[in-house]
């Protein structure tokens, strides 16, 4: 079909964004340890595709996440392309610091909306957590750099099982009083489906405004197009991703990577929604990643593109 025919279905955005996560969440989690130097590729290519937004980067500790360890070297190789934003997680000031020398553009401060999981992923409480993310906010807005928030587990915890959507407004609320500039709703461990997700979001657009909320959907039980779908119609337009359906979460265990971006593009594609990213090179990226880690890209739309040869 000419998706130039096309114009989004009444009720749902003209545009979308696309936060591409690959390089820190897909990396985070691979058990295949790349170069540095191919990290710094790959960011390379992402940043010619025409992200608006790259997680390149996160400043935790090594002992945690050895995968990201080399993450001040790969901000200072890689080319920055004008306008991009290059985004890193900062739990903590020692973070921060880190970030703001290598000269991120936004920093994310990660919580989580269950109490397990914050434990286990960040090793103190959600009430602890906002006070450490305190001096992050201030020190983020005094050097001017954006903030986000996310928010694991919003719809299920592998160590808690159920979680309530007020208690996601609530994460919401304190990130917001935070001053976030966006804060992005995490389905860590993929459990959520397209109901129980636009309730989630409703709850969340009590406390923030729905233009600066995402949907960040790991695709383990296969239902995160499908969320996203549900996410556009109550009014969603930011969604991350990662190239090739790379990633996890190193403490989720079990849980796989983000839905991956060609999927998303292809998607909005056929809803004649605008992303300004260049599905080709995206499809490129994929494949590249993949093969340097080794595997097929778990991406349908990815896969099926290159072989054809074509987007
Ligand atoms: P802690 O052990 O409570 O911290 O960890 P601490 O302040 O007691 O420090 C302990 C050691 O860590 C010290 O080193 C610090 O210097 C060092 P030592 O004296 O033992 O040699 N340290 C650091 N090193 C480098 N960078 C730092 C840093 N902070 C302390 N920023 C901490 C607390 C948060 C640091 C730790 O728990 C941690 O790094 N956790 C990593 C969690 C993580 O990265 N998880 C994956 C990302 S989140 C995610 O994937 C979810 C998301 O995608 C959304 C979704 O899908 O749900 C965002
Ligand atoms: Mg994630």
């Amino acid at each position: 079909m000419d998706s130039s025919l096309l114009t989004a279905q009444p009720g749902l955005p003209g545009f979308v964004k696309i936060v591409e996560v690959g390089p820190r969440d897909g990396l985070q989690n691979e058990a295949t340890v790349l170069s540095t130097e191919v990290k710094i590729d790959f960011i390379n290519q992402l940043s010619l595709a025409g992200f608006s937004t790259i997680e390149a980067a996160s400043f935790v500790s090594p002992k945690w996440v050895p995968q990201m360890a080399a993450s001040t070297d790969i901000m200072a190789g890689i080319r920055r392309h004008p306008g991009v934003i290059y985004s890193a997680l900062t739990p903590n000031m020692k973070g921060f610091e880190a970030a703001l020398e290598a000269g991120v553009n936004e920093v994310v401060i990660f919580g989580s909306a269950s109490e397990a999981f914050s434990q286990k992923n960040i090793n103190c409480s959600i009430a602890e957590s906002i006070g450490r993310f305190r001096s992050v906010a201030d020190a983020a807005k005094d050097n001017h750099l954006r903030l986000r928030g996310s928010i694991s587990c919003s719809f299920g915890c592998p160590y808690q099982g159920e979680v309530s959507a007020q208690s996601v407004a609530d994460v919401v609320k304190q990130l917001r009083d935070l001053g976030c500039d966006e804060i992005d709703i995490a389905d860590t461990i993929g459990v959520g489906t397209p109901r129980h997700v636009q309730t989630v979001m409703t709850y969340a657009a009590r406390e923030f405004s729905v233009d600066a909320l995402s949907g960040h959907f790991h695709d383990t039980y296969g239902q995160a197009l499908a969320n996203i779908y549900a996410s556009l119609e109550v009014g969603i337009h930011i969604f991350h991703s990662s190239v090739g359906g790379l990633g996890g979460c190193p403490y989720a265990k079990g849980a796989t990577g983000n839905v991956a971006t060609e999927d998303v593009l292809f998607l909005m594609q056929g809803l004649g929604i605008e992303t300004g990213i260049d599905l080709h090179k995206v499809v490129d990226a994929g494949q590249f990643i993949s093969r340097q880690i080794g595997r097929k890209a778990v991406s349908r739309a990815g896969n099926a593109l290159a072989a054809r040869g074509t987007v």
